[in-house]
């Protein structure tokens, strides 16, 4: 994904609109060619002819479902046996469903069929491509509300807890791999997922909402600095690195043989 010519293919998932849109721009000015995959056909072929036109690539399109199982599986056969793809960005996700007691049980299965079970298994088949030929990117789409369980947006913020802490375990995984991981927490930003999970962003401070072009310039900015986590918001990045290390000093004590003395009457 560095900015050179002939970066094999990018799959982004997603990629009909939003980040996954802006994605597909920005890797195919970097030299990708692309597979785009998301439900919208019509909006992605009209995508397609643009970057082909502006960047001169190839592009792909595929019509999938990501909640359905036959064009989940499809996906997944190409990841893991296309060797010319070189980058995976796991991004198709939905938000919303925050009510836990309104809401239909049904809608919280299908969040998690996308922005989890598609998410892993889409990062595992990638894997299969990628590690016995010690190349490759995986990048993951997460959201700072994975952080932050006090925004009370419950299940929505444990798939991207999810996603954030899969990244993070597959880098445990990869430690001697040259495969490069990446989990992107945004912050609120300009797309249709507002109105498509029913908020409406022009109520929100607008100092806390990013604009979609500027968000993934920065997310790419990470990658090329190495960063394994990305807060595109985030001044300073020792703020995330002091986070880390605040938790690490539970490690010693998170596992022993007895209970605390405070549990003992
Ligand atoms: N925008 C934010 O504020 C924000 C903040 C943090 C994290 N994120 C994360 O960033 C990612 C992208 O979000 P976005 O803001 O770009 O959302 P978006 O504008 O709503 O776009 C979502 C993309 O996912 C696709 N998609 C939705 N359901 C799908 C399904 N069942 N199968 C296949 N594709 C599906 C949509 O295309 P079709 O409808 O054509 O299928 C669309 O291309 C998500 O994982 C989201 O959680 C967003």
């Amino acid at each position: 994904m560095s900015d050179k010519s002939n970066q094999g293919v990018a799959l982004i998932t997603g990629a009909s609109t939003g980040i996954g849109a802006v994605y597909a721009d920005r890797l195919a000015k970097r030299g990708h060619d692309l597979i785009l995959v998301a439900r919208d056909e019509a909006r992605m072929n009209a995508l397609a002819e643009r970057l082909r036109a502006e960047a001169g690539v190839k592009v792909e399109v595929i019509k999938a479902d990501l909640t359905d199982k036959a064009d989940l599986v499809k996906i997944e056969q190409r990841l893991a046996t296309d060797t010319a793809i070189t980058a995976l960005v796991n991004n198709a996700g939905v938000a919303g469903a925050n009510d836990f007691v309104a809401t239909d049980p049904e809608a919280f299965e299908k969040m998690i069929q996308l922005n989890v079970t598609a998410v892993t298994r889409l990062a595992s088949a990638a894997a299969r491509n990628f590690v016995p030929r010690d190349t490759g990117v995986i990048v993951n789409l997460a959201s700072v509300v994975g952080l932050m369980p006090e925004l009370g947006m419950p299940v929505y913020g444990a798939t991207k807890a999810f996603v954030l802490y899969l990244t993070q375990g597959l880098r445990v995984q990869f430690a001697n791999s040259a495969v490069r991981l990446q989990a992107v927490l945004p912050g609120a930003t300009r797309t249709e997922i507002w109105e498509r999970s029913g908020s409406d962003i022009e109520a929100m401070d607008p100092n806390m909402v990013m604009d979609v072009d500027d968000m993934v310039d920065a997310a790419l900015a990470g990658f090329d600095r190495g960063e394994l986590v990305t807060i595109p918001s985030l001044p300073d990045a020792a703020d995330w690195d002091n986070a880390l290390a605040a938790k690490a000093k539970l490690y010693p004590n998170l596992s022993r043989s007895q209970p605390a003395a405070r549990f003992k009457a």
